[in-house]
């Protein structure tokens, strides 16, 4: 009986997907509150290999059903896709997964932004998925959005339509020399979507509400991590919604006192993909070696992933935002072969010491890491399903990660399947 947040607590790609999966097998609902198909939630278990961007990875144990909150942005075509793909898998999913009315949808025009705005940037782009998130987030906040209740009225929608295309055209042939976006083609389209959408609209904020309030087990799928928030994040370096703990309630219409568990998702080092400060960075030959044994690929993007060392400023910052009860320790068993570990737990900033995240991308590039090194264990930890399996220095790495973040690890994960997982503590009560 309980409501469990999954956060990603770093740059997103933590394996929030595979430990979701894990944790869902005693929930009722799986809920996603915020950004789009910008997320990639990889799960591998015996009925195969999934791929989720929208529908949340819960909906892999019969019983669970899936929501998607007023805070996520949609793109119709892609959730529709995603549908047929998942039940090309053998997955059955009518019925099971239900779109919030007041969620705003990703239209084909936010895209052809997202990618005109990232290349004026030149090389100051952010590095974005180029999925369109950040102008349809923009279009919400500009009150010239369009939610999915508005494909339910569609006589309604079309005087807006023609504004919202007048504004746009405005600026994408204005100002960055792109092709007009049509005002009949687009109809068309939400006419389709109005159909396909409709089985899978529905009052999503009253029946999470209404489950959290009946004692129903709810997990809440968090998407991209605490560093890509608008503002917690390294800004500009960021996504465009709020993937943090108030994200969650806000972007599902909960209310704070109703989550009860907050787990904050670690990779055991770092990644990001996209530009933006990363004061851990491995490069050269040896961020390549970790990168290549880490498969750090992107699952939505296919972009190669920066890997760095794991930085525990970046851990207690992202504690002090979300609030975590517990910990998930992922990707331990990449760390089995090297001689050396590194962990940061301070930065030197211009000769001085500092222990908390600075607030602006220009001094965190400035920043160095102040290491402790660890001894590798050079033995395997893949697959292992308990803890007193894990060879010493693994054990103790875990530990002192535990201790500079503050928080208890509560799950290591040792290999991407849903069985190579050693559960410390349960987290969803039964
Ligand atoms: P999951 O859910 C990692 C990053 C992009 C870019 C920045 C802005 O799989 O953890 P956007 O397209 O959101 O405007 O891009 O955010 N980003 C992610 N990085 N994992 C994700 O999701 C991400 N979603 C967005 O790479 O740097
Ligand atoms: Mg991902």
């Amino acid at each position: 009986m309980s409501v469990v947040a999954v956060l990603g607590a770093q740059w997103g790609d933590e394996a929030k997907g595979k430990i979701v999966d894990v944790l869902a097998r005693d929930a009722d609902i799986v809920a996603r509150f915020s950004g789009g198909d910008n997320a990639g939630h990889t799960v591998i278990n015996d009925q195969g290999e999934f791929v989720f961007h929208l529908v949340p990875c819960g909906v892999l144990w019969p019983d669970v059903q899936g929501l998607i909150g007023n805070g996520v942005v949609v793109a119709p075509d892609a959730f529709l896709d995603e549908v047929r793909e998942i039940e090309g898998q053998g997955i059955d999913v009518q019925d099971r997964v239900l779109i919030s009315e007041r969620a705003h949808l990703v239209m084909p025009y936010h895209v052809v932004m997202d990618n005109l705005f990232e290349a004026a940037k030149g090389e100051g782009a952010i590095g974005t998925t180029g999925r369109g998130i950040g102008p349809a987030y923009t279009d919400k906040a500009s009150r010239i959005g369009i939610r999915t209740a508005d494909l339910l009225d569609l006589e309604s929608l079309y005087p807006r339509m023609e504004y919202i295309l007048k504004h746009h055209n405005a600026v994408i042939t204005g100002g960055y020399d792109g092709e007009a976006v049509d005002l009949e083609t687009m109809f068309d389209r939400c006419r389709d979507w109005s159909v396909g959408l409709k089985p899978f609209i529905g009052p999503v904020e009253h029946l999470i509400h209404d489950a959290a309030d009946r004692g129903s087990n709810v997990i809440i799928e968090g998407a991209q991590g605490a560093l890509l928030d608008l503002d917690h994040g390294t800004y500009p370096y960021v996504t465009s919604s709020h993937p943090t703990i108030g994200g969650a309630a806000h972007g599902l219409g909960l209310n704070p006192g109703q989550i009860d568990t907050v787990i904050g998702v670690f990779k055991a080092y770092s990644t990001r993909v996209g530009g933006g400060p990363f004061v851990t960075e491995i490069t050269g030959a040896m961020g390549d070696e970790m990168r290549t044994l880490a498969n750090e690929f992107g699952a939505t993007t296919g972009r190669a992933r920066r890997v760095g060392w794991f930085d525990s400023v970046v851990g207690r910052y992202s504690h002090r935002i979300n609030g975590y009860t517990g910990l998930v320790v992922a990707k331990l068993d990449i760390l089995d072969n090297f001689d050396e570990i590194k962990l940061c737990v301070a930065y030197d900033l211009d000769g001085e010491r500092v222990w908390d995240f600075p607030g602006s991308a220009a001094l965190l590039e400035r920043c160095k890491p102040i290491y402790e090194t660890h001894p590798g264990w050079h033995s395997s930890t893949r697959k292992l399903r308990k803890l007193e399996d894990l060879p010493r220095g693994a054990r103790a790495y875990v530990d002192r990660l535990e201790e500079l973040v503050g928080v208890p690890v509560d799950i290591i994960s040792t290999g991407p399947h849903r069985d190579q997982t050693i559960m410390v503590k349960s987290v969803v009560q039964v």
